[in-house]
């Protein structure tokens, strides 16, 4: 299937729910054309929706003639509206404005709705509508406010909803994208995550051949899967690279260390360089700077120990298919949006390898599951991301070794108190902060004058929104209680309920 691109939040979310169902599908630009598509001759098209009106200067469009390929097409939302207005309607604002959850009543159960009852809940999130339509559509489905929830074309595989089937507060939804994808595009549903894997090796063996690669390791899970990806691909040619920046956190270099030497057995090189991040870090406070300078270090260290591994060819990286699509590197891919971040831990082009990146198809959740049949250990496979710059961008104001001690260890206590109270899967990101700020306590008979922790947990599927967890009240209590007692120099413990946006996830 390919997904085009009309500038939707929701379009990635289309793509995974296709692979939900074992389709394979790829996001693409908006404007690619009719007989690009044709070449690339899949079995299905999506129109995803976007935040423009179609009648507006400047809308995205698509190539029209996709419509007379005799490929199946589905337009969700705005890609409703173009498809309807490509072929003859009109689409106009609506009168009363529908966003959010609405009673769809579905006139007819013929291939799109075969199965679906006669009313069902929908999420509708465009305030305009198709107002009317060619006689060559016939309306399938609608709702109070909206006479054309749903229709389709009489004489071409043409579809489309309103609503948006891919988000969960349309409880059918994965339903009707099925009856899409099975019954009228004709896919099998047979694209398998160990099939992906086996092709993936296969292609790594065939382009590296007898050459080394080398694969940076962070402890984090896609630099993880990639290296055990490429350990089953080329065995001992592979060399890994871990740079212990002393920003770590408690126990991470050890758990990657050891999952690396004893049960994949790779050239394991580990660069100690704890003294320079921190000397590089000595009495800077700005947060951009702080990241600078941890990202010219790693690129240093990495330089240096790469001189120590003879005749490497390749570097692999873990880049995964939304990093792909947010910086435009995709073939079809849509055009550059926002990167997500800043990231540090990136290498330049100018140290020579070409690059592997076996992961670059895959979401999140596909690259954690590649992780497990690769057997990872869950530890590795579901940790919660951690930034480039480590503990640095958490411990606010100047980075020093004592400072970091503190934050590790608080750190711990929130980490292993989510996990004991079984949240830790549920929760998406759960760490402490260790903030500039001392204030006054009382400990004992005496005053204290100490430091604070922030205890940060959140919600999110994709780290752009984020909302903060709503972790039981005992489970604050038992942290706050623990960390004030177990980690010296803190007094005051306090948790963060702010969302992202406005907030970050991370303080700094
Ligand atoms: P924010 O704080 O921007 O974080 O809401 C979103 C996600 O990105 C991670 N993050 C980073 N990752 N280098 C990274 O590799 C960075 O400089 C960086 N800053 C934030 C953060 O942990 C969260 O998962």
């Amino acid at each position: 299937m390919l997904v085009l691109d009309f500038g939707s939040q929701y379009a990635q979310l289309i793509a995974r729910r296709v692979r939900e169902q074992n389709v394979y599908c790829e996001i693409v630009r908006h404007d690619i054309t009719a007989d690009r598509l044709r070449e690339r001759s899949p079995k299905g098209i999506i129109l995803s929706g976007g935040p423009a009106s179609v009648y507006d200067q400047g809308a995205p469009k698509c190539d029209p003639g996709i419509f007379r390929l005799g490929i199946p097409v589905l337009g969700i939302c705005y890609g409703m509206q173009l498809a309807c207005e490509a072929l003859g309607g009109q689409v106009k604002q609506a009168k009363s404005r529908e966003y959010g959850r609405a009673r769809c009543r579905i006139t007819s159960h013929a291939d799109l709705f075969a199965g679906i009852p006669d009313e069902t809940d929908v999420w509708m999130s465009h305030g305009d509508q198709v107002s009317s339509v060619s006689a060559d559509f016939l309306p399938l489905a609608k709702t109070d406010t909206c006479p054309l929830a749903a229709v389709k074309h009489v004489s071409a595989p043409i579809y489309g909803l309103q609503f948006h089937p891919e988000v969960t507060h349309t409880p059918l939804g994965t339903h009707v994208l099925r009856n899409f994808l099975i019954d009228i595009c004709g896919c099998e549903g047979s694209w398998k995550l160990g099939d992906f894997a086996k092709e993936t090796i296969e292609n790594v063996r065939r382009r590296v051949g007898k050459n080394r690669v080398i694969c940076g390791l962070s402890g984090g899970v896609d630099s993880s899967v990639t290296a055990a990806l490429l350990y089953r691909a080329i065995g001992s040619q592979l060399s890994c690279i871990l740079v212990d920046n002393g920003l770590l956190r408690e126990d991470e270099e050890q758990a990657v260390i050891a999952e690396f030497t004893k049960h994949f057995k790779t050239d394991l090189h580990v660069v100690s360089a704890e003294k320079r991040f921190l000397d590089a870090l000595a009495g800077i406070t700005d947060p951009q700077e702080k990241r600078r300078r941890i990202g010219h270090a790693f690129i240093d260290c990495f330089k240096e120990e790469a001189k120590n591994i003879k005749d490497a060819k390749f570097l692999a990286q873990g880049t995964l298919y939304p990093d792909v699509i947010e910086s435009g590197a995709a073939a079809d891919g849509p055009a550059a949006t926002i990167k997500l971040h800043h990231n540090v831990g990136g290498l330049p082009a100018e140290l020579g390898f070409e690059l592997v990146e076996p992961l670059r198809d895959l979401f999140k959740d596909e690259v954690r599951r590649l992780g497990l049949e690769l057997g990872l250990p869950d530890d590795i496979v579901w940790r919660h991301p951690f930034p480039g710059p480590g503990l640095a961008v958490r411990c606010l104001g100047e980075v020093t070794r004592e400072k970091l001690a503190t934050l590790r260890a608080a750190d711990t206590i929130v980490v292993n108190e989510i996990k004991a109270a079984g949240l830790y899967r549920q929760t998406s990101q759960s760490f402490a902060v260790l903030l500039p700020v001392q204030s006054v306590g009382v400990m004992g008979d005496g005053r204290t004058y100490e430091n604070t922790i922030a205890i940060r947990s959140v919600n999110t599927d994709d780290f752009m929104t984020a909302d903060w967890s709503r972790l039981p009240y005992d489970l604050l209590a038992h942290m706050s209680t623990r960390i004030i007692n177990e980690v010296k120099g803190v007094n005051r413990v306090c948790y963060d309920i702010s969302s992202k946006p406005p907030a970050t996830i991370e303080w700094e």
